[in-house]
């Protein structure tokens, strides 16, 4: 089974388990939330933002909260977790779709939000998800990404209480800087948040204008 797939399969699974544990953003260290914020402050009021890989609508409050005029879309390519999504925030669009080919104009975006959405991608296939990134963003268009910081693979037998089969991608914040600058983005801040206790992995973020 290939990465989409298997990544689909996952979150189709535990989707309900996920919306039941990490229902907000109350998990999110406050380093992460501020980086947020800043991604936040570089757009215009009515921006129209893309939450990719958006899962259950999870983060829809926090960028609400930050930016309320905003136009907000989400995508993802589990149906599991869209339906939460659409069930949580009737007023929003929600497309099942792959981050790589995303059902959206090109320059039709202001933001993008990739949170912890490109931990089922590997390294070799981030080039595509970057320029599909580049491809829907406005000229000076924004993106932030947040993913587990590291090099290689995180795999678990278990997950939100699931038995299955879980294979995350790690991304280096170096890495994923350089690729993102090969892609036609501005670097404008990353960093690197140690593991707080419970987390298995540095969190790494990544924020980049569209050059
Ligand atoms: C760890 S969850 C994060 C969800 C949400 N951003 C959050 O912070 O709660 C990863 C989400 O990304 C989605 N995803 C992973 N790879 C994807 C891809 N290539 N295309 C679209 N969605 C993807 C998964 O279906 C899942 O809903």
């Amino acid at each position: 089974m290939d990465d989409l797939a298997a990544a689909q399969q996952l979150y189709d699974t535990v989707a309900d388990s996920y919306a039941r544990l990490l229902p907000d953003a109350s998990f999110e260290a406050a380093e992460d939330l501020a980086m947020i914020a800043r991604f936040t402050a570089l757009l215009p009021s009515d921006a129209r933002v893309l939450d990719a890989g958006c899962g259950t609508g999870r983060m829809q409050p926090v960028l609400r909260e930050l930016l309320p005029a905003h136009r907000a879309t989400g995508a993802d390519l589990s149906e599991e977790m869209l339906r939460h999504a659409r069930a949580a925030h009737p007023g929003t669009r929600f497309d099942r779709a792959p981050l790589a080919a995303l059902p959206y104009r090109d320059g039709s975006l202001d933001g993008v939000l990739a949170w912890y959405s490109i931990i089922d991608t590997a390294p070799a296939a981030l080039d595509a998800v970057f320029a599909e990134f580049r491809r829907v963003l406005t000229n000076d268009g924004v993106l932030l990404l947040g993913f587990q910081h590291g090099s290689g693979e995180r795999r678990r037998s278990e997950a939100y209480g699931h038995a299955v089969e879980l294979r995350a991608h790690l991304h280096s914040v170096e890495k994923v800087s350089f690729a993102l600058e090969q892609a036609g983005f501005t670097p404008v801040e990353g960093f690197v948040r140690p593991a707080r206790s419970g987390e298995a992995q540095d969190q790494g973020f990544v924020l980049v204008r569209r050059a």
